[in-house]
């Protein structure tokens, strides 16, 4: 790459299909050609922070190695990370309700760790929002639980293992949740709080790449609750039933897939069953 002052600039049909194809090789993640503004918008940002002059030097990058560090920058630049804690609050609330209850019942936590997997995991919000319930769920139960979180972006697990939220992320996290699993950062007295996941929750946590679409055969997971959500949106209905088989194959018979809200897959994954919206539960 070369240091050449970056082009903002319009980007072709053709570079916009070779720029759709190699996210989608590497990532599933669907986008169409014919979104031009956004794919303008993400890439100009690309070029700005990679120095790469323009978008057809990109391409060439691309053509010479496409599974590279600009390949790998490009998924970086168009995935999407939205998240926030309980988010979708309704599958919290059965997790504590029913999902917990039922697949103690079958032994996770008793004979062998509770596992919760968080699939998609972005910054973590979701992984340490279902740690909180379930150590709140735990504690009098003795329980040994896990969580384990894993993403196809790098830069987001980096994140993710910081554990360092900002005052606005926080709010969604119930007052005495608050209390009892976040640690206030001590900055200068006129900035910004910032607060950190306590350690009884990261000490917990394992988190890893992975390609939901590509999941290595000798991954060692088996998780009890697994949440795949807000990321199907992504990908095409092939590649969803693709990703959700593939996460449902890891997770324990009586376990649990969490989908979200919006995300109806088109058929339940091989050997689970629906059981509530976007709750499937494995035979
Ligand atoms: C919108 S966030 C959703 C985060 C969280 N699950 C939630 O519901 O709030 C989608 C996440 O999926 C990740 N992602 C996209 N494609 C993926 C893939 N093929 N394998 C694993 N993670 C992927 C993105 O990097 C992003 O962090």
């Amino acid at each position: 790459m070369n240091g050449s002052l970056p082009q903002r600039g319009r980007i072709g049909a053709e570079q916009s299909q070779i720029l759709v194809d190699a996210v989608h090789r590497l990532s599933g993640i669907s986008i169409a050609p014919t979104k031009t503004s956004f794919l303008e918008h993400r890439i100009n940002r690309l070029l700005q922070t990679s120095g790469v002059a323009n978008v057809e030097e990109y391409v060439k990058h691309l053509r010479v190695n496409p599974t590279g560090l600009a390949a790998l920058r490009l998924v970086e630049a168009l995935t999407t990370h939205t998240t926030s804690f309980f988010r979708e609050r309704a599958h919290y609330d059965w997790m504590m309700a029913v999902g917990l209850p039922a697949v103690v019942a079958e032994g996770a936590g008793l004979d062998r760790p509770l596992v919760i997997w968080s699939a998609a995991c972005s910054t973590g919000a979701e992984l340490w929002s279902a740690g909180m319930v379930v150590d709140g769920y735990g504690r009098n139960r003795n329980l040994r639980w896990d969580l384990v979180g894993t993403d196809v972006s790098q830069k987001i697990l980096v994140k993710a293992a910081q554990a360092i939220f900002e005052e606005d992320d926080i709010l969604p996290i119930p007052e005495e949740m608050r209390k009892r699993y976040l640690l206030r950062s001590r900055g200068a007295p006129d900035a910004k709080s910032r607060y950190r996941i306590a350690p009884e929750l990261r000490s917990r946590a394992r988190l890893g790449w992975v390609n939901l679409l590509d999941l290595p055969s000798g991954m060692a997971l088996t998780a009890d609750i697994a949440f795949l959500r807000n990321v199907l949106i992504y990908f095409d209905a092939e590649d969803q039933l693709r990703a959700a088989a593939n996460v449902a194959r890891r997770i324990q018979p009586g376990g649990y897939l969490l989908t979200g809200h919006s995300e109806g897959l088109a058929s339940p994954p091989p050997g689970m069953t629906l059981v509530a919206p976007s709750i499937y539960r494995k035979e």
